[in-house]
């Protein structure tokens, strides 16, 4: 497995063997009709998904939608409102203890300790989850190694960088060899090669474990790329529920066109509008518009030719299939971008005489 300084930013390996979704198959995760309140304030609102034995299911939403109020009472450590929430079949109000132990947590905030080595906050772990000291050893071993980590297992934690440190966790979270690993936000704050290493570790660990995985995460790209199926939340209810390519779908318009214009004149934004399969039309400022339309072809040429007409000049322009973030936005009103990914993009060359 390739060290995190020299990981390559590529896709995992197990993406190319994700499993087609199997609604028959046995669920890992049931949660109906689950609600938590705080006061009269409703965090988490009359929400309802299953999730598949092996499934990585993805919870997406923006910041205090109430994912990680979600996690939170999926795993016991709060109280539910109403509703049913079960772990491998277990009740979590009624057999708290029985899920516990089916579970393994990665909560959003680092909680290793940094004045301990690797091995120490490994042990410290097993410990708690009273992992015979015979097994200890050995599920340390091989989790370390999974993990890329077995020559740091001396290292004091406060020498590792963020990514390794995301991994001391993980390899921690699932010491007593749960069936099933929550992850909330994983990857956030590391940079992008660290964030693939963590990804390609979860993706072998999985493998290997035979584990189901529910993660959230910030970043569309990973989550487009890695889940199986993507549930989107916002202000705490479920808005939308699908596998990446179905939520990507079912967005009108298949094509975004990015285009910016230099000076374009007040009208523009109109007749964009009355091209041909133009679905919607979003001003984002500086002469920059994002253009939904199910016929990419088309509605560049068209959108080139009245940019000639009318005299106005292209300064860039891009063209790309629709993304997660536009699912995102289609169901929320908002956008959740952490990167901007652009496909096939090309500049306009300067005229001749003109400043760039
Ligand atoms: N203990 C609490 N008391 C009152 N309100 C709370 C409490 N915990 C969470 N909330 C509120 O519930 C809502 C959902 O919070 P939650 O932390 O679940 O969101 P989130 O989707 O995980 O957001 P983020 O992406 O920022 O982590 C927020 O409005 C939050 O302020
Ligand atoms: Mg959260």
């Amino acid at each position: 497995m390739a060290a995190e300084s020299n990981a390559k930013p590529d896709a995992p390996n197990h993406t190319l063997e994700r499993p087609v979704y199997d609604p028959k198959a046995p669920s890992a995760i049931e949660v109906e009709h689950i609600v938590k309140k705080y006061g009269d304030f409703t965090a988490v609102d009359d929400v309802s998904f299953s999730v598949k034995e092996g499934e990585i299911f993805g919870l997406l939403g923006p910041n205090g939608a109430g994912k990680s109020t979600l996690i939170r009472m999926m795993t016991t450590l709060i109280p539910i409102t109403s509703g049913k929430a079960r772990i491998a079949g277990h009740d979590v109000a009624k057999e708290p203890n029985a899920a516990r132990r089916m579970i393994g947590v990665i909560p959003q905030a680092l909680t290793s300790d940094l004045d301990l080595t690797v091995e120490e906050n490994m042990n410290i772990y097993a410990k708690l989850y009273d992992v015979p000291a015979k097994q200890r050893k050995k599920s340390i071993d091989e989790l370390l190694e999974l993990v890329d980590l077995t020559k740091w297992r001396n290292a004091q934690t406060k020498t590792l960088s963020g990514g390794m440190r995301r991994r001391l966790e993980i390899a921690r979270g699932l010491v007593h060899h749960p069936r099933i690993f929550f992850l909330d936000e994983p990857t956030t704050g590391l940079d992008p090669v660290s964030r693939v290493a963590v990804w390609e570790m979860l993706g072998n660990i999985k493998e290997h474990r035979q584990l189901t995985i529910l993660i959230t995460t910030h970043y569309m790209d990973e989550a487009d790329r890695l889940c199986d199926r993507i549930a989107i939340v916002d202000h705490g209810k479920l808005v939308a529920l699908d596998t990446p390519m179905a939520l990507k779908a079912s967005v009108p318009g298949s094509t975004v066109i990015e285009v910016q214009f230099e000076n374009p004149p007040g009208d523009l934004e109109q007749k964009l509008h009355t091209l041909d399969d133009v679905t919607s039309v979003q001003h984002e400022g500086a002469g920059m518009f994002r253009v939904l339309t199910s016929d990419g072809s088309r509605t560049t040429t068209e959108l080139v030719e009245m940019a000639v007409h009318n005299g106005v000049r292209v300064k860039t322009l891009t063209v790309q299939n629709t993304t997660l973030d536009d699912a995102f936005v289609h169901y929320t009103g908002r956008q959740l971008r952490d990167e901007l990914q652009k496909a096939h993009a090309f500049v306009m060359p300067p005229r001749p005489g003109l400043q760039p």
